[in-house]
């Protein structure tokens, strides 16, 4: 199992902060890397090609965009699209950000095209969702991220390379609130059951910071973290692979333990 660990930088960052994180980046990955993580980046769109540059053509890392439109070119001003990315170096597309969602006019529907855009040229799609407070509080996290996971993956080819992650609305940002275990793991385990057979991993993303971020990667079903605020240092982006890597080690020897002689 690989965990995958990765930052979306939202709006921050010129193309020269970013090739100076892409770079740290780089020299810590040379050093020996992450073993049983997959570290991936999603730069703002102006600087994925400096990113991708700046890491250089062997790298692990994987480099992503934060929305991609679900047509391949036209009158869509303001917009960027699938092949676009990819010609910048993304290989993977984040979709349905609850920023997005809430600000930008994201819906079910158009998240269900742009997995499909994303899937038709090539590259990994890392489907965000997530309930509001709101919901919550109204006893329905479960079944609403579950039908957002549904209308995602409608009409999705079996085997497709996609990612989930659980962002509960609640826990993103500045304003957001850290979850327990316990808050978050009823919805971790009912989307590993329905899908974590056929998705790549299922990330849980809000809060993490390297004092959660153990915790929340031993949450049933969980495979990776996606950060916001405490990976836009370098510093604390490194700090979480270094923990995720751990994990992963000791999982590896818990795992070698049992395998029957
Ligand atoms: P924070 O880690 O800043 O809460 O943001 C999480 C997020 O939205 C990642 O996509």
């Amino acid at each position: 199992m690989v965990l995958w660990v990765g930052t979306s930088w939202k709006m921050n960052k010129t193309r020269a902060e970013a090739a100076s994180f892409a770079t740290r980046l780089r020299d810590a990955a040379a050093g020996g890397g992450w073993p049983g993580v997959q570290p991936f980046v999603v730069p703002p769109a102006t600087a994925i090609s400096v990113v991708r540059d700046a890491l250089g053509p062997e790298s692990p890392v994987v480099v992503g965009a934060q929305n991609a439109h679900w047509e391949d070119a036209g009158a869509w001003t303001g917009e960027v699209s699938v092949p676009q990315v990819a010609d910048a170096g993304a290989t993977l597309v984040e979709i349905g950000h609850s920023e997005r969602r809430e600000h930008f006019g994201d819906t079910d529907r158009t998240v269900n095209q742009k997995v499909q855009a994303t899937l038709r040229h090539g590259l990994t799609a890392l489907v965000c969702v997530g309930e509001s407070a709101e919901v919550r509080a109204a006893g329905d996290a479960r079944q609403h991220v579950l039908s957002q996971v549904a209308a995602a993956v409608d009409r999705v080819p079996a085997g497709s390379r996609v990612l989930l992650a659980y962002e509960p609305v609640w826990a993103i940002g500045e304003k957001g609130r850290e979850p327990t275990v316990d808050e978050i793991a009823e919805v971790t385990r009912a989307l590993d059951a329905e899908y974590g057979a056929v998705v790549t991993a299922l990330l849980y993303g809000g809060s993490v910071n390297p004092g959660n971020a153990r915790d929340l990667l031993h949450t049933p079903g969980v495979t990776g973290l996606f950060v916001g605020r405490s990976a836009w240092d370098v510093n604390g982006y490194l700090d979480l692979l270094r923990i995720a890597a751990d994990v992963a080690h000791k999982a590896g020897q818990v795992s070698a333990m049992t395998v029957p002689h």
